[in-house]
């Protein structure tokens, strides 16, 4: 039981004895039926207790999230327009652009249960049956790669094994005690000597740095860059279109939720992709590709820009099973434009 409805009974039963001390009723309110008690009782603890009797499987949790999620959250559940996200974002946290997700940011699994039971779908909250609920946290982990297998089962047996990635990512509210925040003088007037600007909003993508660069953001405007520069890189056709490539670093940062390229790169939900165009695939050390890319891999699948513009289209019509959550980049100019961007960061 939760600890406010606790509170909420504890002050009833107060106020029943002062009631029953001074002889007089009022005639409000009855003891509330076990049945009413049990219907809000329904909060999952971190360490399970609350859990009903249950399970389900990722596959399962895929066809459910497909039919009741997926309109809103995405197919992978990457989100759709300005609905959330539900996966991704790991190893974000810190950085610039951090994105938060069920994933990379919640600590507990018993959230997942208790929000997706509680809220979920939206607009048709607490339709779902406790089993399908299991399924869909499967399934969601699974996207997330807190469970790598595909054939994983979740149950009120083994939930406590799963740890969250951010699950020491939260500390008890310290502002008391630290002199971070500690009690200080605050400067009002003439606080510093001069003022200089040190960074520009465009890091937040605010503000544009040039037109070309705002038209690519615009949308279709990497087609205009493209042309325009064409011109100039018919010489040497190996040449970077260093104009094209700004385009695309611009594009690139619907990837970078989940790669990273250049200096000090890491391997984040999906690879390194510094040096990608005209690598073999599947190489970068220390990931985990799925078994189809492994597959293609070994089949000598090269990332020319020709292989490239498919997969990226549509990643998951080019390779079914690939666990690169994207819907993919429809237009070619900004394909182009991505592409480049990825041959400037060799
Ligand atoms: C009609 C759109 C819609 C549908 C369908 C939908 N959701 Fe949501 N979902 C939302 C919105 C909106 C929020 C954010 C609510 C808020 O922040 O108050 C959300 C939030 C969530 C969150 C919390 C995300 C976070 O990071 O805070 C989870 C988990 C979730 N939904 C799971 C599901 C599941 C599972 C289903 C299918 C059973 C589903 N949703 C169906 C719209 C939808
Ligand atoms: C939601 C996370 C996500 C997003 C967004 C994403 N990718 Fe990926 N990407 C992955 C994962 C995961 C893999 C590994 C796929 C596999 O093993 O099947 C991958 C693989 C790749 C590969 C193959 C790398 C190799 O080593 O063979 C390329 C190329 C690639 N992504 C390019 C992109 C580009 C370009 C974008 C943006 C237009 C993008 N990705 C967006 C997650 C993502």
């Amino acid at each position: 039981m939760s600890k406010s409805l606790k509170l909420l009974l504890t002050a009833a039963t107060l106020t029943a004895l002062g009631t029953a001390a001074s002889a007089q009723t009022y005639g409000l309110g009855r003891e509330a039926l076990p049945e009413e008690v049990a219907a809000w009782d329904i909060d999952i603890r971190p360490d399970g207790l609350g859990l009903p009797v249950g399970s389900g499987s990722v596959l399962d949790g895929e066809d459910v999230f497909l039919e009741l999620c997926a309109s809103c959250h995405g197919d992978f559940a990457e989100g759709a327009g300005r609905w959330p996200p539900l996966a991704g974002g790991h190893g974000s946290l810190a950085s610039d652009d951090p994105l938060k997700t069920i994933g990379s940011y919640w600590p507990y699994l018993s959230t997942v249960w208790d929000y997706v039971h509680r809220a979920m779908p939206f607009g048709d909250a607490q339709s779902l049956s406790d089993d399908e609920v299991y399924a869909i946290t499967a399934f969601l982990l699974y996207m997330n790669d807190i469970v790598l297998e595909d054939d994983f089962v979740l149950s009120n047996e083994n939930f406590g094994d799963i740890v969250m990635p951010n699950a020491d990512g939260f500390y008890m509210d310290d502002r008391e005690e630290s002199p971070l925040w500690g009690p200080r003088e605050v400067c009002m007037t003439d606080c510093a000597e001069s003022v200089e600007i040190t960074m520009r909003a465009n890091i937040l993508d605010v503000t544009p740095d040039d037109a070309a660069a705002r038209e690519a953001r615009e949308g279709g405007g990497a087609e205009a860059v493209e042309e325009a520069a064409t011109e100039e890189a018919a010489e040497d056709p190996n040449a970077i279109d260093m104009e094209l490539a700004e385009a695309g670093e611009g594009l690139f940062r619907q990837c970078s939720s989940c790669h990273q390229v250049g200096d000090g790169a890491q391997n984040r939900t999906g690879p390194i992709l510094t040096g990608i165009v005209g690598a073999p695939a599947g190489l970068v050390e220390g990931f985990r590709y799925s078994n189809p890319m492994q597959a293609a891999a070994e089949e000598g699948l090269v990332w020319t820009p020709e292989e490239l513009h498919a997969f990226l289209e549509n990643p998951r019509a080019y390779m079914r099973g690939t666990r690169m959550a994207f819907r993919g980049v429809a237009d070619e100019a900004d394909r182009n434009a991505i592409i480049e961007y990825l041959r400037s960061v060799e």
